[in-house]
């Protein structure tokens, strides 16, 4: 079974509190996001492997860390995961994105694949799949699903928010696959909104609401 990590770190949860305020705009709501995202970046990276190296100093030798070359990608799902990416690559900026592209069937309501574009190295690169909303966890899981079809062996999933629902659901259909959140909440409502959540994150995001 994989491992769920909430992270409690007192900057990701003051910010989280102003992302999920209604009164909170578009402008402010993106730059949060990003705020969180890179974060949680510092956070999801903490097990990278790191080598020995000794670095010339101005005043001598210093015997120092470097990350020992894991390759690393980054797979937002369109749309609103694209609002994490820009943070999470601030910090690791060596990272390729792919994109994962998603829409629901109107009958079926199973979410279907309409765009994926992944780095050429793709069974190489440990990725982070990236979705503020974890909610019924279909999304999430096509999308791993879409990334093991063509390759991708090492996945973590990091999101803002989850429903109890969501994290069940992807640890039972990808177990080797760990769940990276800011925050754990109560339920889904009826229509599929994380209880209290933060609303529609694309539409925050994107101001199209
Ligand atoms: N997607 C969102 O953007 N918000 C939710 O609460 C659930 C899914």
């Amino acid at each position: 079974m994989s491992k769920v990590f909430v992270f409690d770190h007192p900057l990701i949860q003051h910010k989280l509190t102003y992302i999920r305020d209604k009164s909170t705009g578009t402008k402010e709501f993106r730059e949060l996001v990003d705020e969180v995202a890179g974060l949680m970046a510092f956070e999801i990276t903490r097990d990278l492997p790191l080598k020995d190296v000794t670095v010339e100093t101005p005043v001598g030798q210093a015997a120092s860390k470097k990350i020992a070359g894991k390759k690393l990608g980054l797979v937002p799902i369109l749309r609103a995961g694209l609002g994490m990416t820009d943070g999470i690559l601030r910090m690791i900026p060596a990272a390729r994105v792919g994109h994962v592209g998603l829409y629901r069937d109107p009958a079926t309501l199973k979410p279907i694949e309409y765009y994926v574009k992944l780095p050429a190295d793709v069974e190489e690169r440990e990725f982070i799949v990236i979705d503020p909303m974890l909610a019924t966890g279909g999304s999430a899981i096509e999308a791993i699903n879409s990334l093991k079809k063509r390759g991708a062996k090492t996945m973590k999933l990091m999101c803002l928010v989850a429903a109890p629902e969501g994290v069940e659901a992807v640890q039972k259909a990808h177990p080797d696959v760990d769940i990276f959140l800011a925050a754990l909440d109560e339920k889904l409502n009826e229509k599929g909104y994380i209880v209290p959540g933060l609303g529609d994150a694309g539409d925050r995001l994107f101001g199209t609401k």
